[in-house]
């Protein structure tokens, strides 16, 4: 089994928290050979109902701030609860990525999965808005659905199934999100590259009965996945 820390959490009471692909196992995915030290302070940029925090902090032993714009951190406190997760390992945090509420150079490591395209598309976004919040040497991993090939100027019709040309426009492919990277003056760009876990991440969110789930599914179940992908991008903070 390829991602054998993410099964655990591929329960349906579990996955019901999620709002999109299965954002743990991307983030299995993700966080393969990673460089982040033990004991670090995260942020999990854009955690929504805190599934992705409860496995950084459990499955890593990070200490995670949960930061999030659309999600309510009341709830998602009574969730790391549930979850038998120590007061003070997840600290939820309502945010929005581009006005971020902590302290200069505080955390270790940002850990984005299935968001950074809502924010990341300004190219002065990590300058300015993020790498401030990351200590010299710190690590970003980020990952987005994207697209196999840029196509919105022909969008194809099974895409348009499922989203609004203005939704497509979240998506884009590894050589949009590298020359987004490398407009970045203030991190090294340690990797963007197309991720492995796209057909599984897609059938466990399909499986979901959620309206945003039955949504993506006329586009999918009519092939529009053969033009997506997911892309993950992995930084380190100069100095
Ligand atoms: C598709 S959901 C994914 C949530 C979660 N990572 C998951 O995979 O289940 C996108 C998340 O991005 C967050 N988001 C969008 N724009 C944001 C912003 N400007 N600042 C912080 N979070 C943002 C939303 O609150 C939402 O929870």
């Amino acid at each position: 089994m390829k991602y054998p820390r993410s099964e655990a959490y591929n329960t349906p009471a579990l996955q019901a928290k999620i709002m999109g692909p299965n954002p743990v196992k991307l983030e299995e995915e993700l966080l393969q050979n990673h460089q982040i030290p033990a004991g670090a302070v995260v942020c999990d940029l854009g955690s929504g109902q805190g599934l992705t925090s409860v496995f950084l902090a459990k499955e890593y032993g990070f200490t995670v701030y949960a930061a999030d714009l659309w999600s309510d951190p009341a709830e998602n406190q009574a969730f790391f609860d549930e979850m038998g997760v120590p007061v003070g390992k997840i600290i939820p945090v309502k945010a929005d990525a581009e006005h971020l509420p902590f302290e200069p150079s505080f955390f270790d490591a940002v850990v984005s999965t299935d968001s950074y395209n809502y924010f990341g598309r300004d190219p002065k976004y990590l300058d300015e808005k993020l790498l401030p919040f990351v200590k010299d040497g710190g690590l970003i991993y980020i990952a987005i659905p994207g697209m196999k090939r840029d196509c919105h100027e022909d969008l194809p019709r099974e895409l348009l199934l499922s989203w609004t040309p203005e939704q497509l426009d979240y998506m884009h492919d590894v050589a949009y999100w590298t020359a987004m990277a490398h407009q970045c003056r203030g991190a090294e760009v340690l990797s963007v590259r197309e991720m492995e876990s796209n057909d599984e991440v897609w059938a466990d969110w399909l499986k979901q009965e959620n309206e945003y789930a039955v949504g993506d599914r006329k586009s999918m179940e009519a092939g529009g996945g053969k033009y997506l992908n997911f892309i993950s991008i992995v930084l380190r903070k100069k100095g």
